[in-house]
């Protein structure tokens, strides 16, 4: 066993190659046993390439990787796994109709004289689960009935089922309510006392300098800095090294001006086991946004105001017309926009190219956007793409090979073409770092300025505090509190939120 504090991983000037792009060009990253080691850089710097290189998904193209005092050069991810390099990707790998316990134990269950024990195997999992803090989910329940939070721990249970030595986790946060990051924050704790070492790659910095020991950043595939004190290093340091430049991370100005007349009124909506009896409404040039837990009923809420859900009850009006309910393409029509938070399952077509992406009008694609021909819509994306910084910024690139963030920007940045005159967003900038950040709530102020209306449902209580003009609250289903932003610090709408949350860990059982 390696002794802690003694160096466990390290590469040198390693260089990965996708056809036209240079995804990793040299990098170097020094991980000792049992700490927590963060990888920082802006989006398509090349942080998931390079944990896919550790995993064994990705050859490199040069450069050496040395892991336990040994060559590193895993032909597949079993083999990586085998050595004992663990990962929870960016986007969950699990397989949904396979049983936690299956999942767990996938490509290693436990054998006697050929067969697979399965009885084996779920006693098993459930000793992992329970170290994992989470005795409460059943080893044969099927992974599609999970929450994103129990996905995510079954993720770490197959790490664990392994004896991992290290544990990478892309993101691990961005699927998790801010109740369930304490709980991670505890496993990864106690994992790091046992010397397992931890590879963590995050956004946002506050997580960064609560587990972190220890940072190295990239930009354009490069390490532009090693092994910088996770707690001390300046933010401004951080930021100038992953973008080259200092940001402020600040939130634009509101309008000084009143908003203008209703846009947007839902009445009464309710949808059985979601959200009941839901009244709100949205003014022109006015952003509204909506806090609460992952769970409470919100991301549900935005769908069926958009009709992609049908309600049990209500109703839904814009400018005083009513919309037939789960009707998707006539809230188009009455010029609804919505940015989901699946931007995988729900919003894009991986396949093609961003510009076509781009100028689709509803998420299920049906629609295509009001362009006649393709250079215009070509020229159109190209104009979106330089605003939000978009990485590679050729329009033309099928969308499946964008890092994480540049995808959600392709989502988002859908909205910022069309006369879309209410604009759903659900967790706009999940995944996004901080500098796109920045420029998100610019182009979000700049559009309620032209007098769209927007209603935003994010998970970050600074983001919603710090965009939006009136905020609602809520929780279990139901809107406990309406007020100006103003009127509401980061504090009191925490409370708002978790009051009543304990329910959550019983909605796994
Ligand atoms: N399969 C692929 N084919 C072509 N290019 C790719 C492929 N995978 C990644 N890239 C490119 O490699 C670069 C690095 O992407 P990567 O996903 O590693 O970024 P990242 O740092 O994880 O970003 P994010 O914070 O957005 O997740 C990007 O320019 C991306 O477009
Ligand atoms: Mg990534």
């Amino acid at each position: 066993m390696t002794a802690p504090g003694e160096v466990v991983l390290a590469l040198s000037g390693v260089v990965k190659t996708f056809p036209g792009v240079r995804a990793l060009d040299g990098v170097e990253l020094e991980v000792r046993a049992g700490e927590v080691h963060c990888l920082l850089g802006q989006n398509g710097a090349g942080k998931s390439t390079l944990i896919k290189v550790l995993a064994g998904v990705h050859r490199p193209d040069e450069g050496s990787i040395t892991w336990l005092g040994e060559d590193f050069h895993p032909a597949t991810p079993q083999a990586a796994m085998r050595a004992g390099i663990a990962t929870i990707y960016q986007e969950l790998d699990l397989v949904d109709d396979l049983s936690v316990a299956e999942n767990a134990f996938l490509g290693h269950e436990p054998h006697r004289a050929g067969f697979v024990r399965r009885a084996d195997s779920a006693q098993r999992t459930r000793e992992i689960l329970g170290r994992l803090g989470h005795p409460e989910i059943p080893p044969r329940r099927l992974v599609r009935s999970l929450p994103a939070a129990g996905k995510q721990i079954v993720s770490m249970a197959r790490a664990l089922s392994h004896d991992a030595r290290l544990i990478v986790m892309d993101e691990p946060s961005a699927v998790l309510a801010h109740d369930e990051v304490g709980n991670l924050f505890r496993i990864i704790r106690e994992l790091t006392a046992q010397g397992i070492a931890v590879v963590y790659i995050s956004h946002r910095l506050d997580e960064i300098r609560e587990i972190g020991d220890r940072v190295t950043v990239l930009k354009d595939g490069r390490t532009t800095a090693a092994n910088l004190p996770a707690r001390t290093t300046p933010t401004k340091d951080l930021v100038s090294r992953m973008t080259g430049r200092s940001i402020e991370y600040v939130f634009p100005p509101r309008a000084g001006r009143e908003p203008g007349p209703e846009l947007l009124a839902v009445r009464g909506l309710s949808r059985d086991g979601e959200f009941a009896n839901v009244d709100l409404t949205v003014r022109e040039g006015e952003i509204v946004g909506i806090a609460g837990l992952v769970g409470s009923g919100r991301s549900e809420l935005l769908e069926t105001i958009y009709g992609a859900r049908r309600a049990d009850a209500g109703t839904v009006e814009m400018r005083g017309k009513r919309l037939r309910p789960g009707d998707v393409i006539a809230a188009v029509k009455a010029g609804l926009g919505m940015a989901p938070e699946e931007r995988k399952s729900q919003a894009l077509l991986l396949g093609e190219p961003i510009h076509r992406n781009m100028t689709l009008s509803t998420f299920t694609g049906y629609a295509r956007g009001g362009f006649t021909d393709v250079a215009t819509e070509r020229a159109k994306a190209q104009e979106t793409a330089d605003r939000l910084h978009l990485h590679p910024r050729d329009v033309n690139r099928a969308v499946r090979t964008l890092s994480g963030g540049n995808q959600q920007k392709v989502v988002v940045g859908r909205w910022l073409l069309g006369d879309t005159k209410l604009l759903l967003l659900d967790e706009p900038t999940r995944g996004v770092d901080v500098g796109a950040r920045a420029e998100l709530y610019q182009l979000i102020r700049g559009l309620a300025e032209r007098g769209v209306g927007v209603l935003l449902v994010s998970s970050e209580v600074p983001e919603v505090l710090g965009l939006a003009d009136r905020v609602l609250v809520m929780r279990e289903g139901h809107v406990v509190r309406e007020a100006a932003a103003d009127d509401l610090d980061e504090s009191a709408v925490l409370d708002l939120v978790m009051a009543g949350s304990l329910l959550e860990g019983e909605a796994l059982a």
